[in-house]
């Protein structure tokens, strides 16, 4: 039986449904389709892929150089043992239930972010993105005047700070990240890690709003991480950011996946938030990720 590549939009500003290919057996022509619909929607769900990690993370290249070639994001140990809530790595992951784009926070922000669905909860545990590009678009003329100019600082010790989780606990749960990357895919501990935990004292500074490097639309660059607005009082700055969010992440804009396991998703970290919806944490959930490095000409912070 022949499959015919299909790329079904999803009921939303972003985002569409791939189906009828095989990730890890594109041909150049799905290949130049797939690349044209990530910058068209923003957001590629595809089912039923299976794919193991180097083909997950050839995938990843075909968008660019990685920054993270394979990270297990896991609530259980290596023996299967679901971790405690209060585990560094669990509190790392209850983080990213908070609206972010991935990277914003180091040096080079993420262009992409490849998700697959391993192990799954019976139930919660979906992804969900905001299109900020069509929320730049909705915003009020007076508030895209107030807001051209503006940066913001961008850090993961503040965003942690925010949810309860101190930047010891949350350098060891990085450390155990780490860790789990390696059990994984049998890297030792001298090989380098994949995961750089940021510098506390230079977190990047970041305009609020981010001409697309492709596509040359603005869209909003804010989420859980972006603190600090030069020039504001820290609660007007806290005030205007979370603002900003609360506008971004409703309907059109907004889209959510229930995963199967073996479904795959990427979303370019340039234009859209995301976040992991809460599940019951004595449930195991595994997802594998891989992380497409950032233009330096275009997603370095100052
Ligand atoms: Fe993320």
């Amino acid at each position: 039986m022949n499959e015919r590549l299909c790329i079904e939009p999803a009921d939303a500003t972003l985002g569409a449904t791939v189906t009828g290919v095989r990730l890890a057996e594109l041909s150049e022509r799905e290949w130049r389709s797939i690349e044209a619909a990530f910058h068209e929607r923003a957001v590629l769900i595809f089912p039923g892929q299976h794919l193991s990690d180097d083909d997950q993370a050839a995938f990843g290249r075909r968008f660019g150089e990685l920054s993270i070639e394979g990270q297990p994001f896991t609530n259980q140990n290596p023996d299967g043992s679901v971790r405690p809530p209060d585990d560094p790595t669990v509190q790392l992951l209850r983080g990213n239930e908070g609206w972010h784009t991935d990277s914003s926070f180091q040096p080079i922000s993420a262009k992409a972010s490849i998700l697959s669905a391993r192990k799954l909860p019976s139930r919660g545990g979906e992804t969900g993105w905001a299109d900020m590009r069509a929320a730049y678009e909705a915003l009020e003329p007076a508030m895209r005047e107030r807001i051209a100019n503006l940066r913001a600082y961008h850090s993961l010790f503040h965003s942690q700070a925010k949810v309860g989780q101190g930047s010891e606990s949350m350098v060891n749960g990085l450390a155990q990240m780490q860790a789990d990357g390696r059990a994984g895919t049998g890297m030792s501990p001298g090989d380098t890690p994949r995961y750089e935990a940021e510098v506390e004292q230079a977190p990047p500074l970041r305009p609020l709003v981010k001409a697309h490097p492709v596509t040359g639309r603005p869209a909003l660059y804010i989420g859980r991480h972006a603190y600090g607005i030069p020039g504001m009082s820290e609660e007007a700055s806290e005030r205007l950011l979370q603002e900003l969010v609360d506008f971004a992440c409703r309907p059109p804009r907004v889209l959510e996946h229930r995963w199967s396991v073996g479904d795959v998703a990427i979303w370019d970290n340039r234009r859209v938030l995301h976040r992991a919806r809460p599940w019951d944490s004595s449930e195991p959930r595994e997802m594998f990720h891989v992380r497409v490095a950032g233009d330096p000409a275009t997603e370095t912070g100052l």
